[in-house]
């Protein structure tokens, strides 16, 4: 199951038969099961599917956190082999350091990439600004709502320059408006810096929201089961979101991931 870029050209990002077992050869449990998916540099996917069908898998492999059994990932044509400043990782429940402040969090990767003090400062007030948490910069963690954090997490993986957005349910904690503004947010931060992002998410309607593709998984063995392009345009406002054509969509999607298999999904979240 290998698909066309929408725009041609060289993808970004590559994977290429990628199979992840887990246990050993008698017993082996397949997480992922050959994924071929190509994405196009810029490109915002999203990815659904019924709980254990191997989307954090894929991720985690992309991110370098985890290696695949067989197949490889390509990254601008090389294989990945660990975690890489180039992909930023924003995981559901991201830990920013209690200890450091708003932007010595947002600091923290440009230091370890040694950049100078005054130059950490002007990137990460970028960000912070950017974020809409200016007013939070000197500010610690525990004093900041679960959205504010996430959205510093969100500064600090954008800071160091990532060519690659790798996000893992990065919402699912928020409460509906925030995580609405939140998605604004990310689309208005993504369409003026344009990086490629990969999103998990079990909402449906903001999988279709955000993507130009939302990328459907089946489990058991997890594998790509469909691609739906969403052909709406972008900026993405309220209006879309409560158009006709966003509904066909949604439709099309809901279908494709709680009609895969009727035992699987009673279980899935
Ligand atoms: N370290 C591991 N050891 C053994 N099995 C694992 C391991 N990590 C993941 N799995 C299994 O691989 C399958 C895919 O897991 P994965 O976390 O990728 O699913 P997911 O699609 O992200 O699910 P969710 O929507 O619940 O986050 C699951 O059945 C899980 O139990
Ligand atoms: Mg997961």
């Amino acid at each position: 199951m290998s698909l066309d870029l929408p725009q041609g050209g060289a993808p970004k990002i590559s994977f290429q038969n990628v199979t992840r077992r887990f246990g050993d050869d008698q017993n082996a449990f397949i997480a992922l099961d050959r994924l071929n998916l190509d994405i196009a540099d810029g490109e915002f996917v999203t990815v659904v599917g019924p709980s254990g069908c191997g989307k954090s898998t894929a991720m985690n492999i992309a991110a370098g956190l985890m290696t695949a059994s067989e197949g490889q990932v390509l990254v601008d044509g090389r294989p990945v082999s660990g975690p890489s400043p180039e992909r930023g990782v924003i995981f559901q429940q991201y830990a920013l350091f209690p200890w450091l402040t708003v932007r010595q969090n947002v600091e923290f990767g440009l230091r370890i990439k040694r950049i100078s003090a005054a130059e950490r400062r002007r990137i990460a007030d970028h960000f912070i600004d950017l974020v809409g948490l200016k007013d939070f910069a000197d500010a610690l963690p525990k004093t900041l709502s679960g959205g504010m954090k996430q959205r510093c997490a969100i500064a600090r993986a954008y800071a160091v320059n990532p060519i690659i957005l790798l996000m893992d349910e990065p919402f699912g904690a928020l409460d509906a408006l925030t995580r609405v503004q939140m998605q604004d947010q990310l689309l208005d931060t993504w369409s003026r810096e344009r990086r490629t992002v990969i999103f998990i998410t079990h909402d449906v309607d903001e999988a279709v929201y955000l993507a130009n593709r939302v990328i459907v998984m089946a489990a058991r063995p997890g594998r790509l089961h469909k691609i739906i392009p969403v052909d709406l345009p972008y900026p993405r406002t309220e209006e879309i979101r409560l158009s006709p054509a966003f509904a066909e969509i949604r439709n099309q999607v809901w279908h494709a991931v709680y009609h895969q298999n009727p035992q699987i999904n009673q279980n899935s979240r």
